[in-house]
Order: C-alpha cells, then sequence, then structure tokens
C-alpha cells in the first residue's frame, strides 16, 4: 500500500464511522461500531499495525496522517456517544413513568375456603337468618365453664366421657362449645337464641371420624313453651339444608348431664350411603347432633328460672359434617394441611378422599 491507497482506505473508514454515528440508535449500537473500526481487530488500528511496513523515510508521514485520523474518528465516535448515552436515559426515564404504581396489583394464586369454614358460614348464615346471634367462646376455658356450670361436678363420672387436656394454670382447652351456652345466659338473659362456632380440644385416640381437634357449632334456644318437636325439626332443616337434599335422621336416647332428656341425632353416612364404612364404624349412621332439653340446674347456672323458661341446646359436630357434605372419609386429612381435602371437596364429586390417611 501506497501513501495514496492509505489516504483512500482512511476515507473509506471515515465514511463508514460517520454513516454509523448518523445510524445509531443507542449507545450500545455505537459502542459495536467504534470496536469495529478502533478495536483490537479494528479496521483502523490495522492501518496503525500497518505503518512499520512502509519505508522508513516515509513512515513520518504515514504515522501521522494515521494519528490525525484515529483523532477525528476518536472525536466523532466520543461526541456521538455523549448524544446517544442523554437519548438512553431520557428513554429510560419515559418508560419509568409509563409505569402507574397506583394501579392494583395482579393478584397471586390464592387457596381456598377450608372445608370446615365454609360449612360454619353456610351454617351461620342459615341461623342468622332465623333470628340467631353467632357467639364465640375462648378456647382455653375455665374448669367452671366447661364442667361445674354444665352440670358435671367434679366427681361426676361424665366427666370421663371427655378426655380433657388440663393446662398448669388449672384451666382446660375446652372440651365442647357448651361452656357458651353458659357464658351467653349470663351474657343475655332468656330469651335467646344462639349459636357458637368454634374449635374444641379432646385427648382423643384418633381413627377415621375422631381428631383431638375439630369443631363443633353450639346452638341454644330458650324461650316460653320450647319442647323437643322444635329441636328435632330444627336438626332436620338444618342437616338438610347444608346437605342440599333431604337428610335420613334417627333419634335416639343420649345421656349428657346438661340436658334433660338428652338425645343423639345421627344422620345416614354419605361416605358408604348407608351401607357401613369405616367413617360410620360399620353402622351406616354418624353421630352428629347431640342434644336435649336444657337442664333446670344449667338454667339456674345461669341466673335463668327453669319454671318461667325452657330451652334445648345441641352440638353439631361442625367437622363430621363437613365431612359429610363433601365425601371426605378420613378426619384426620382435614388437619393435615392436605391440599387435597382442600381443593377436591369444593368439587362437590362423589365420596372423595375415602379411608385415605395423611
Ligand atoms: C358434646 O360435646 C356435647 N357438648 C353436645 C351437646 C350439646 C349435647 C348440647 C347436648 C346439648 P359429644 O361428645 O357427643 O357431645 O360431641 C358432639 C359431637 O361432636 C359429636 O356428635 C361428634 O359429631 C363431634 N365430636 C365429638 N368428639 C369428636 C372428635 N374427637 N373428633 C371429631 N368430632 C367429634
Amino acid at each position: 500500500m501506497n501513501l495514496d491507497q492509505l489516504r483512500e482506505r482512511i476515507a473509506a473508514i471515515e465514511g463508514e464511522v460517520s454513516a454509523a454515528a448518523t445510524g445509531a440508535t443507542r449507545a450500545d449500537d455505537l459502542r459495536a461500531a467504534e470496536n469495529r473500526i478502533l478495536g483490537k481487530e479494528g479496521s483502523l488500528t490495522a492501518l496503525i499495525s500497518g505503518i512499520k511496513a512502509f519505508p522508513a523515510a516515509e513512515r513520518g508521514q504515514v504515522g501521522k496522517v494515521v494519528n490525525e485520523a484515529k483523532l477525528r474518528v476518536k472525536a466523532l465516535f466520543e461526541a456521538r456517544l455523549t448524544e446517544l448515552q442523554s437519548a438512553d436515559a431520557a428513554r429510560e426515564h419515559t418508560d419509568a413513568q409509563a409505569f402507574d404504581p397506583t394501579l392494583p396489583g395482579v393478584a397471586a394464586p390464592m387457596g381456598s375456603v377450608h372445608p370446615v369454614t365454609a360449612v360454619q358460614w353456610e351454617v351461620e348464615r342459615l341461623f342468622e337468618r332465623l333470628g340467631f346471634t353467632v357467639e364465640a367462646g375462648p378456647e382455653m376455658e375455665s374448669e367452671y365453664n366447661n364442667f361445674e356450670a354444665l352440670n358435671i361436678p367434679a366427681t361426676h363420672p361424665a366427666r370421663d366421657m371427655q378426655d380433657t387436656f388440663w393446662l398448669t394454670n388449672g384451666c382446660v382447652l375446652r372440651t365442647h362449645t357448651s361452656p357458651v351456652q353458659h357464658r351467653s345466659m349470663k351474657k343475655f338473659g332468656p330469651p335467646l337464641r344462639v349459636i357458637a362456632p368454634g374449635r374444641c380440644f379432646r385427648y382423643e385416640t384418633l381413627d377415621a371420624s375422631h381428631e383431638n381437634t375439630f369443631h363443633q357449632i353450639e346452638g341454644l334456644v330458650i324461650d316460653r313453651d320450647i319442647g323437643l318437636p322444635h329441636l328435632i325439626a330444627m336438626a332436620k332443616m338444618l342437616l338438610s339444608e347444608v346437605m342440599k337434599r333431604e337428610v335420613e335422621l334417627r333419634v335416639r336416647p343420649g345421656f349428657f348431664p346438661f340436658v334433660e332428656p338428652g338425645i343423639e341425632i345421627d344422620m345416614n353416612c354419605r361416605i358408604c350411603e348407608g351401607r357401613g364404612c369405616a367413617t360410620c364404624k360399620q353402622r351406616g349412621w354418624i353421630e352428629i347432633l347431640p342434644a336435649g332439653m336444657v337442664h333446670p340446674h344449667v338454667l339456674r347456672a345461669g341466673g335463668i328460672d327453669p319454671d318461667q323458661w325452657s330451652g334445648f341446646a345441641f352440638g353439631l359436630g361442625l367437622t363430621r359434617l363437613a365431612m359429610m357434605k363433601f365425601g371426605i372419609g378420613d378426619i384426620r386429612v382435614l388437619n393435615a394441611g392436605d391440599l387435597r381435602a382442600i381443593v377436591s371437596p369444593m368439587r362437590m364429586g362423589g365420596p372423595i378422599l375415602q379411608g385415605t390417611k395423611p
């Protein structure tokens, strides 16, 4: 290559540089072009390396021509790069403004309502329509409220019916929701209509229908001339409403010190449709709603005159009712955090999780 050819080559490279500078819309594009010209393998860098190939007498002038070209090219790149960097920054700012932080977020996928909660809400709505108040009692309860106020003195063998978790402070984890009967009598006086859903605890041997932590809904009606027929009619209405079909009931005598007379209301087992299975202990019936007429001692303990007022009470096995409604054959899945128990029952198909263990 002679000096004239070198000048032509430099002119071509500078043409390429100005085309790149004009065409680039982002700083990164221009940096890539700069690398093609001035980088290690760049076209102008190659000319600089070629200086030594010229005769010694010409090298001074060749070097001057090439270095001046390099300075021009560098200056052009730098000027345009500054412009493009500020354009980039302005664009980013506009993009940031396009983000509206006040818009509602995208909802994360949610779980669904636990079957027991779903039935609890359904029962609450039903009773609220009938003029009942929904009450809540504490899960840590005094011995008096859990037992004595319900006509179960310390020496009474009925205490053994409910295996109890005793706490070191002398209280108990309530074994049933019945203490809310006493609390409600004290709170409202007669007449009253109350339901009280909540968790109960018993030191139980677990099986398909027994948990150590389960839910009940207590019901209490105190008024004048209240009798067993009201109770049985209400039980039939309640269970049929929840099951969305007419439920067959079985009523038999039952003993609870806080009612007289006491009854057990069983419903036909939905898991086996009455044929017998592990859930109903092969009986075809599920104990679901023990109940009775409130014992005069209990009324008196609640400050209510049994000669003036009568009433009925029941203790619905809410967890078991949820099992019947959703076809869950084993109570243990409900406390096990097993998503199949939470999601599948909502499909409301036939028996699900029949006899499965967590
Ligand atoms: C009672 O707890 C009484 N307080 C019910 C009552 C209230 C009777 C008012 C009369 C008047 P029982 O121990 O049977 O009764 O329990 C009531 C219901 O809770 C049972 O029918 C059953 O459905 C449910 N249940 C009892 N123990 C368990 C358990 N370990 N796991 C799951 N459900 C249970």
